[in-house]
């Protein structure tokens, strides 16, 4: 996941072997995490792929069925596990994701303290932003979902970066042995107030915590408690519109257009179709093909709040 050599430089070059782990990838939205294994073979509608015929080849290759069907072999980012990844819990997505990393000004070498870890998602990403010498040290009161998580960082290569820890965070705060250390925290937890006494104490100077709540009233409360130590306290969230772009054929003079696949598809909202007298450029202007852009309708709407704040330096 984090492809560093053995000389710990990174290398993007590495070929696929035995025992690792590959994104079997049919479309963006058919993907599987699959450990590739000599006399293994994956199975899907496309017809049957024989593991044997991946070892040795570059990840990102194109590999063939017996029925002559095709998936890609991509290597397993951070991106690409938070889509394929078992849900234990809710679990934080690509658009949060990305502003947490950007907006705790996440590089190799900072220590990351996270509560709690779910299924793993951000952690993931977190560990691959302070690598190759920062640490990602993540606590999760439920011992079972502590262990799958620690099951997971292994099978993608991530357990020297990240530490997980079984502990109540709201009732016990984090460990003292981090006092001072953390350059930046991450919370996900119904009463994160509970936990931003310990956070002041674990944060360096000027170090920065994010606390993620899918409610305004857990973010009214937090921003309360922040109050006391914090300062720069400023609540996001993030909204992504995916659009679809493509070309579409006109298959009437008035009315509606026919997609790549077929199906009817809506006007677009520009400005097309001029009146013309000339009846070839009207027969022309039947069947031609216009660009469409439009927002995709499984968008994803609200997930949660993201606050963040700066721990005030003293003097
Ligand atoms: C929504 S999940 C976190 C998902 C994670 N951010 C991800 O992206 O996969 C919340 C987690 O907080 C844990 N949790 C709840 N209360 C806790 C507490 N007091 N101390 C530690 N962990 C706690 C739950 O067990 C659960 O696994």
């Amino acid at each position: 996941m984090f492809p560093l050599d053995s000389s710990k430089k990174l290398s993007f070059n590495r070929l696929i072997s035995e025992g690792d782990l590959v994104i079997t990838y049919e479309r963006h939205d058919n993907m599987k995490a699959v450990k590739v294994c000599e006399g293994s073979t994956l199975q899907n509608r496309f017809g049957v792929f024989k593991h044997s015929d991946w070892i040795g080849k570059p990840f990102g290759t194109k590999v063939f069925s017996n029925k002559g069907g095709f998936i890609y072999l991509l290597a397993p980012t951070p991106e690409l596990w938070t889509l394929v990844l078992s849900h234990r819990t809710q679990i934080l997505y690509i658009a949060d994701i990305s502003f947490v990393i950007m907006f705790l000004e996440l590089v190799p070498g900072c220590v990351v303290l996270e509560s709690g870890t779910g299924s793993g998602s951000l952690s993931t990403s977190l560990a691959r932003a302070v690598a190759p010498t920062g640490h990602v040290y993540t606590f999760d009161f439920h011992e079972q979902r502590a262990a799958s998580a620690r099951e997971d960082f292994e099978k993608t290569g991530l357990s020297s970066l990240v530490t997980v820890g079984v502990r109540d965070i709201q009732g016990e705060g984090f460990p003292n042995e981090f006092s001072g250390m953390a350059d930046a925290v991450f919370l996900d937890l119904p009463q994160p107030w509970l936990a931003i006494p310990s956070v002041a104490k674990m944060l360096r100077h000027d170090g920065i915590v994010c606390s993620f709540s899918p409610c305004i009233e857990q973010v009214q409360r937090s921003c309360e408690t922040l109050r006391s130590n914090f300062t720069d306290i400023r609540t996001f969230e993030v909204l992504l519109r995916t659009y679809e772009v493509r070309e579409v054929k006109m298959d009437s003079y008035q009315g509606k257009e026919e997609g790549d696949d077929g199906v009817s598809v809506g006007a677009p909202p520009c400005k097309r179709r001029q009146r013309s007298n000339d009846s070839s450029n009207l027969l022309e202007n039947q069947r031609s093909s216009i660009p469409m852009a439009r927002p995709c309708m499984e968008a994803k709407g609200h997930t949660g709040y993201l606050t963040f704040a700066r721990l005030r330096c003293l003097s």
